[in-house]
């Protein structure tokens, strides 16, 4: 039995350690494939449809370049170009797309709108981010950690700033299941929600991954191999700058929490875009508000011998094709 064709790929939740392993692993496969110009066309004569509510580089890029370079047609449908949310239901627009693509990417707000696609579709459905879960960043991520420290199980990453969003979540629960020791360090109020927490407890239970779920840097921050950080105002909450700068300055990356580590050979991930700089328009409109060039992560840390972030980003396309080839490639994978 062939155990991922045909699946979609909702939430980490829904995949076993064995399976997760296997993605990062047929990744870094498909990258070396790529980078020895070796033809993969694993989805040859499919098309695949990519919703986007929300903006996108990395994965809208990942999922094209990803889907050609397999053989497929991807078709980008933003958010003003369908009726999907506005003249029509989820159930419709899945029955209609399903007709006629072979798998469908959704990037938007809801994780229901994921699910109902999936659902009613009829075709594996990837979630391409929600507010609650990014699980195609999880496969790049953890295979970045891989590329760089050999290793998953006993790795301590310690994530630092906003608990409560979509990649906190992704991380703390995809680390659990892949026996990776995850430290959620943020402000008390936005401490990662109950059920995530006890969803993730139930996992490192069987993977023997450490949690740890606390506001105190210095603690928290020691003896990390991998730092890790997001955007303080994910999309869709842009009216919370004033508070969260408030709430998260203490748990920024800068060159002080790197020396806390105690590790020279740690590395900084980063799910990117991020906010190191005020070169961007909205960096300048915050410098203008709040008078800081950086959020989450200094441009020092950034652009110095730790920053992995590129590789990391560059892995999207790697993983995301490992991902669509798995679920819906012609090519046998054999039961893990
Ligand atoms: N990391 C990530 O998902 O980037 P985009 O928002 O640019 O797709
Ligand atoms: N937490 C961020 C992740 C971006 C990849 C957001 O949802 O905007």
């Amino acid at each position: 039995k062939q155990v991922f064709q045909g699946r979609s790929l909702l939430a980490e939740k829904d995949f076993t350690r064995a399976e997760l392993e296997y993605l990062v692993d047929f990744s870094a496969h498909l990258k070396d494939l790529k980078k020895r110009g070796i033809p993969h066309h694993y989805l040859e004569g499919k098309n695949i449809a990519l919703l986007f509510e929300k903006t996108s580089t990395r994965t809208r890029a990942a999922f094209t370049t990803a889907a050609i370079d397999l053989g497929a047609h991807p078709e980008y449908l933003g958010k003003n170009d369908i009726q999907l949310g506005k003249k029509e239901s989820v159930e419709d627009t899945a029955k209609v797309l399903g007709s006629m693509f072979d798998g469908i990417e959704f990037r938007g707000f809801s994780q229901k709108v994921v699910e109902g696609l999936a659902e009613f579709s009829g075709v594996p459905v990837w979630n391409g981010l929600t507010d609650e879960w990014h699980p195609t960043q999880m496969i790049a991520d953890f295979l970045t950690v891989k590329e760089n420290l050999g290793r998953l199980e006993g790795v301590t990453l310690v994530y630092v700033g906003d608990g409560r969003n979509n990649m906190a979540n992704s991380l703390l629960v995809t680390g659990a299941i892949l026996g990776v020791n995850i430290r959620i360090c943020s402000p008390k109020s936005l401490f990662p929600e109950k059920e995530v927490v006890d969803m993730a407890e139930g996992f490192a239970k069987e993977s023997g991954s450490k949690l740890v779920i606390s506001d105190n840097v210095a603690e928290t921050v020691k003896g990390a191999d991998v730092l890790y950080t997001d955007v303080w105002v994910s999309m869709g909450e842009e009216d919370k700058f004033a508070e969260r700068i408030e709430l998260l300055t203490p748990y920024q990356i800068n060159m002080d929490m790197v020396k806390q580590t105690g590790n020279e050979d740690l590395i900084v991930l980063h799910c990117l875009p991020a906010f190191h700089d005020a070169e961007t328009e909205y960096g300048q409109d915050v410098k203008e508000k709040f008078g800081i060039t950086a959020m989450e992560i200094t441009d020092e840390v950034f652009r110095s011998k730790y920053g992995r972030q590129f590789d990391q980003a560059e892995n999207r396309m790697h993983s995301i094709k490992a991902i669509m080839a798995a679920t819906l490639g012609n090519l046998f994978i054999p039961r893990v």
